[in-house]
Order: C-alpha cells, then structure tokens, then sequence
C-alpha cells in the first residue's frame, strides 16, 4: 500500500511542490497520474523513493515509513518500487540481457535463476530474441520496454512508470499501456503518471488529477478488482 497523509513539500523557500496531500493506493491497484508541467507528479514519486523528503506529513510505502526510514533500509524499500523513467536510463554498453540482468547480479541471484527469469521478462515485453542487443540497436520503443523488463527484474510490489509513452507514437504507446496493465494483473501496483489523455480514455483505470501540489480530483475506475 502506498500512503501520503497530510503531505507538503516546499523546495527552496517558497516553491510549493505539494501541498497537504492526503492520498493513498491500494495494493493491486492501477492508477494514472495526471495534471499539468510543474503540479508535483515527479515529487511524488521523489519522496516514494526516499529520494526527497517531505517538509511535512507521513508517507507510507510497502509497508515502510519513508520519512523516517533508517539508512540501511532505504535499498530494501527502493527494491519494492521498480522505476521506469522517462529517458529509460539504460546502461548503453550492456546488452539487453545485461541491462536487465544488472539490479538481480547487485543482490547475489544465482547465474541460473537470472538466466531464466530475464527470459520470462524479455517474453513479457515481447523482446525474445533481443537479449543480445544493445540500447542503440533498438527502437525508442523497444528500448522503453527494456527499461520496464529491467523495472520488474528483482519482482517489486509497485511499478512506477514516469511518462512512459513521450515521444512515442500511437501504436507503441498502446502497446506499453497494455503490457502495463498486463503487469498490474500479476498482481502488482502500477503507477502511471502521464500527459497521454488518449491512454487515460482507452484504459479505465482509476485517474487522479494533481494541479499545484494537491488532488483537485480522484476518479475510481470501472474495472479496478476492489469494486467489482
Ligand atoms: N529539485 C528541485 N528544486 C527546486 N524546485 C523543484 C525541484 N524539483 C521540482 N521542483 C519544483 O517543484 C514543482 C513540482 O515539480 P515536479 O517535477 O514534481 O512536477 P511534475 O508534475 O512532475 O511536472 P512535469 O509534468 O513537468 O514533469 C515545480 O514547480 C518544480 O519547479
Ligand atoms: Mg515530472
């Protein structure tokens, strides 16, 4: 579960990126994450991270209390949170295998079980085949989806993807929305903080409106496994 209660986060002296935000998302849960340049989307997902921390308010997330998490911890709860970014961030010298290999090698998987597991992952993102490629060999979208195999890698409980489909076309963006809502179906909680009102439309997901640092509204899907 992810929670924020009563959450503020001003950087500087006065810019208020969120203001006494209250929200939460349940286990399972798919949600879109939309509202204008600059309404705090990319903060939330900071002060998830234990990247940045709030001015005020309690954040709660996978079962840990971020705001006052101790040190050691902070890898643990980075490990129940797969990120894909915006510019996928992928490591260009590595093949695909490696790229998505990398985060299971820095926790002491076997050989065996990475080998395996990428293969399940490359599958998922329908890249069998790529393993040996490079980021360069690849389209922006193939690459996108790489960022998500390597996302799901060490098995999150949540998959935040930031803009997942900037720059894209229409065809791949609906295809990273459905391999998305395919992940929420292994029971994952998948965030998606996006521009794309055409994705939003397509899927019916629970959308939440952020516009300058609060929740101005909090719609519920049709389809989300809590009301049906
Ligand atoms: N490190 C920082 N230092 C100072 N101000 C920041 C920092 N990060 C974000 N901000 C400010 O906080 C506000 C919210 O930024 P944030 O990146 O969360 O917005 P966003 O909703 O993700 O916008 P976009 O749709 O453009 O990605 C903005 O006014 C931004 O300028
Ligand atoms: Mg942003």
């Amino acid at each position: 579960m992810i929670k924020f209660t009563n959450v503020s986060k001003t950087y500087g002296d006065n810019t208020h990126a969120l203001r006494n935000l209250t929200l939460e998302i349940k286990d399972g849960e798919f949600v879109f994450i939309v509202g204008p340049n600059g309404a705090g989307k990319t903060t939330l997902t900071k002060l998830m991270l234990h990247e940045e921390l709030p001015t005020s308010g309690k954040i709660e997330v996978n079962g840990y209390d971020v705001v006052n998490i101790k040190k050691r911890h902070i890898p643990h709860l980075r490990r129940t949170v797969g990120v894909v970014f915006q510019d996928f961030r992928l490591f260009e010298k590595m093949t695909v295998f490696d790229n998505i290999a990398f985060a299971m090698h820095v926790v002491g998987t076997p050989k065996r079980v990475i080998k395996k597991k990428v293969h399940t992952l490359l599958k998922l993102v329908e890249l069998e085949g790529k393993g040996g490629s490079y980021p360069y060999m690849l389209s922006g979208g193939e690459q996108r989806r790489v960022a998500l195999a390597r996302a799901l890698a060490n098995n999150p409980d949540t998959i935040i993807a930031d803009e997942p489909t900037s720059n894209s076309d229409k065809n791949s963006s609906e295809h990273l929305m459905r391999l998305l809502a395919k992940v929420q179906e292994h029971n994952k909680t998948v965030i998606v903080i996006t521009h794309d009102l055409s994705a939003v439309k397509r899927l019916d997901k629970r959308v939440i409106t952020l516009a300058d640092g609060a929740v101005i509204s909090d719609i519920p899907g049709g389809d989300n496994d809590e009301e049906n």
